[in-house]
């Protein structure tokens, strides 16, 4: 397949070319634009032959479910056959914005995008171009992340383009997305709210309006007896090519620890990759070392988190040492995708 690449100024859209996607998109058709979170692989929401070429075209399993993308709340309704009294809460405070919220679904939406769930994942991202490509195209966008199954998520359109190309029939380059990490999962449709994953809208923010608000127990901790509630949370997410594994602790003891695994591995003959923070690098001797970004500002670690860990491929590293994060805020949404990227390896020293 012919991929289309086109490049769009978000200060400045292009309308034509917006159009020719949104174009595209009517015809059943995948195209790959940026959002505020990470790059989407879109195709239209109702359209069940369209929705199943994104399946195809990523490798994604058929029973992992997608996000319907809106461009304004009057999109919702038809969608969902209930909107609780909280949601409005959320919408107002959060949309457009990083927060997918679970609906109970209506008839509207084709089971293929809910993977035969009774409830709908919609969002509205802030982000120019994903808004004014939904609007022409006049039609809820579906859009997982637009990488490879199990690859990282794609935070620039080089990534789209190094996993998607020939696959998919057009990219908008949109620079780098700015947050770097998939928006918050909150699932509003039953008694409980719940975050099925975490995000750049945090525990924190939720709480002050939503006391009684939980954390799926699978975004922490893996293991045989944990059952997410998110299907997509079940499969090994964000991995490099190489092994990795990740510190959490006090900053001078996870330093340490991982300084005497870097010589340790070193001495049996691999090529060992550190993930290091601005606070950090220059403790580290050896090895290859790559700045995430610093622990003062953890958004700059969400916003670098995936690119990082796809220059480590590039490097060829045979394994990574990561060092964690405090979970807390954004912390709780970085160290779910540094517990997804490892396989569960976050070690606590
Ligand atoms: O920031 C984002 O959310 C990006 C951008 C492109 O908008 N999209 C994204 O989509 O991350 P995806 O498909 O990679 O992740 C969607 C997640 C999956 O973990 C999926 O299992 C979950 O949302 N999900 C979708 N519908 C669901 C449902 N009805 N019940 C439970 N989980 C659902
Ligand atoms: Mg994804």
């Amino acid at each position: 397949m012919n991929t289309k690449v086109i490049k769009i100024d978000d200060t400045n859209i292009n309308d034509f070319l917006i159009k020719e996607a949104a174009s595209l998109i009517k015809e059943g058709k995948l195209v790959a634009f940026p959002t505020e979170t990470v790059y989407g692989l879109g195709a239209n929401g109702l359209d069940e032959n369209a929705v199943i070429s994104i399946f195809n075209a990523k490798g994604r399993p058929q029973d992992n479910p997608l996000i319907l993308h809106i461009s304004s709340k009057e999109q919702l309704k038809p969608l969902v056959s209930e909107i609780p009294e909280i949601a409005y809460e959320c919408m107002r405070r959060f949309w457009p914005g990083p927060l997918t919220i679970l609906f109970k679904k209506s008839n509207l939406v084709p089971n293929i995008i809910t993977a035969g769930l009774n409830t709908v994942a919609i969002r509205m991202p802030n982000h120019p171009i994903a808004l004014k490509l939904i609007e022409y195209a006049k039609t809820p966008i579906a859009a997982p992340s637009a990488n490879l199954s199990g690859k990282p998520s794609p935070t620039s359109a080089s990534h789209v383009i190094m996993d998607l190309l020939h696959k998919v029939d057009m990219i908008i380059d949109g620079g780098s997305t700015g947050l770097g990490l998939e928006s918050t999962v909150l699932d509003l449709s039953g008694d409980q709210p719940m975050i099925l994953r975490p995000g750049a809208i945090t525990m924190e923010d939720l709480i002050p309006f939503m006391p009684n608000i939980k954390q799926d127990v699978a975004t922490i901790k893996e293991g045989e007896h944990i059952v997410p509630k998110s299907p997509g949370q079940k499969y090994r997410h964000y991995a490099p090519k190489a092994e990795m594994i990740v510190y959490t602790g006090h900053i001078e003891k996870v330093i340490e620890t991982i300084k005497e695994k870097t010589s340790y591995y070193i001495s049996k003959g691999l090529n060992v990759g550190i993930m290091a923070t601005e606070e950090s690098k220059d403790k580290y001797t050896k090895g290859t070392v790559l700045v995430v970004g610093s622990r003062e500002k953890k958004e700059t670690i969400a916003a670098n988190l995936f690119n990082t860990i796809r220059a480590f491929d590039e490097k060829k590293v045979d394994i990574i040492l990561s060092e964690g994060v405090e979970e807390d805020h954004i912390g709780r949404a970085i160290m779910n995708r540094m517990m997804k990227a490892s396989g569960g390896k976050v070690n606590r020293v």
